[in-house]
């Protein structure tokens, strides 16, 4: 059988594509619920297990890159640039079953579908399981996006370390990936990546239709705010004689998000670790130190707000006499994808009787990495509720079967063309 850009939208195995994701689901779930699949983690390496052998199980030939993205592919027959699909199997911690999964396991239904019913394509085609996004477990964030994309910074993989010091160099020996070798993971023969992504807001659910497809993906900084006041004994200190490190980082924490919400929709601020030194329950704070993870898809507005938040933590640590140290952990430019693979996407979805709604993504994507290295584009689903990065992440069976024969047909038409 040969397939043919017609308006017929693909099918693909309904049952198998659910029953992944509920499998992928275990690999990692935590005890209280949740799941937590950190990069090079036992849960990871057992999450890239289960995903290779389903590639295999399809009959794609698998590589697993430099930096641990694994790959699946069909040969075309007429050679020439690839078309890629697929996101991320790391999760945050106590994340949901489909940022990131959906994508992985509707990329290799998708392929493996095509490949049983059309057999070989004549471009190039690949499903990717990419190996992280989140920035859960190491200081930095979409590191197997940007090894593809030829983002990494020299001498990263020493210098980014997790919570207890271990390097990212020293974590992949740890699963057979030698560090010094990063480098090959780049790809420079990508023609196209898609993307099928929960939303993980609310506007499709409330607003609809049932698929959105994403112009834009807001960019984002991370900044690190030290405050540092005086530690004092929290019995014999008067109130007002005290220099409490928490309690000015605490009224920052509220001017910050306050900044967000008088400049409006889609600015958002949050402040999402807080530490305080030296954490004792008889100690006054002497050091309090937070982030900030602030997002706009407008550059300037973006810039606008990070001012800010800088004026505004200036105030009040001179209001309280503490001293201030704002530092920029990474700052990610807002990004606009393909119009000519989000068409292709927008014709599939329309052959599913459903006119896509076009959005901005307050989320960040592998697919804004990738921007760098092929013609990006992203389909979104509803997420129930509007919920991600927690355990009650979910969307409607139906919602994850539509998106995913939208995603299959958007392939057949760029990868089986006459
Ligand atoms: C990832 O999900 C992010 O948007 O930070
Ligand atoms: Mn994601
Ligand atoms: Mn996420």
């Amino acid at each position: 059988m040969t397939a043919t850009t017609t308006r017929e939208l693909v099918g693909i195995d309904e049952r198998r594509l659910l029953r992944r994701l509920d499998d992928l689901a275990q690999r990692g779930a935590l005890p209280r619920g949740g799941i937590y699949r950190p990069l090079y983690s036992p849960a990871w390496s057992s999450a890239m297990d289960l995903v290779t052998a389903w590639m295999k199980e399809a009959g794609l030939l698998t590589r697993r890159d430099a930096v641990g993205n694994v790959w699946g592919r069909i040969e075309g027959s007429r050679g020439g640039r690839v078309i890629a699909t697929g996101s991320h199997i790391d999760t945050v911690r106590g994340g949901g079953a489909l940022d990131g999964a959906l994508g992985v396991v509707a990329g290799i239904e998708a392929v493996s579908s095509l490949w049983q019913r059309f057999g070989r394509s004549t471009r190039i085609l690949e499903c990717v399981a990419i190996c992280e996004e989140e920035g859960s477990r190491f200081d930095t964030n979409f590191w197997g996006a940007r090894a593809i994309a030829d983002r990494l910074e020299p001498g990263e993989a020493d210098r980014v370390r997790d919570a207890d010091g271990v390097t990212l160099a020293e974590a992949m020996r740890a699963v057979e990936l030698d560090p010094t070798t990063a480098a090959s993971a780049v790809r420079r023969d990508l023609d196209s990546f898609i993307e099928l992504h929960v939303e993980q807001g609310p506007v499709l659910e409330d607003h609809g239709p049932r698929l959105g497809v994403v112009t834009t993906i807001a960019g984002t900084a991370h900044l690190e705010v030290t405050v540092r006041g005086q530690p004092d004994h929290a019995g014999a200190m008067a109130m007002d004689r005290r220099r409490d490190a928490f309690l000015g980082a605490a009224a920052m924490a509220l001017a910050i998000a306050d900044a967000a919400v008088r400049m409006g929709h889609p600015a958002v601020a949050t402040v999402g670790t807080m530490a305080v030194e030296p954490s004792q329950v008889n100690v006054v704070p002497g050091l309090a130190r937070f982030t900030v993870d602030t997002r706009h898809p407008d550059p300037a507005r973006r810039s606008e707000l990070i001012t800010q938040i800088g004026d505004a933590s200036k105030r009040i640590a001179s209001e309280r006499g503490l001293s201030l140290e704002i530092r920029t952990l990474r700052d990610r430019p807002p990004v606009t994808l393909s119009p000519r693979v989000t068409d292709v996407l927008r014709r599939a979805a329309l052959a599913a009787g459903v006119e896509p709604r076009e959005m901005t993504s307050g989320a960040g994507h592998d697919a804004q990495v990738l921007t760098a290295a092929a013609n990006t584009a992203m389909l979104f689903v509803p997420s129930i509720g509007g919920r991600s990065h927690c355990p009650e992440e979910a969307t409607a069976a139906e919602d994850v079967v539509l998106g995913t024969r939208v995603l299959a047909t958007a392939l057949r038409d760029l990868a089986y063309q006459a």
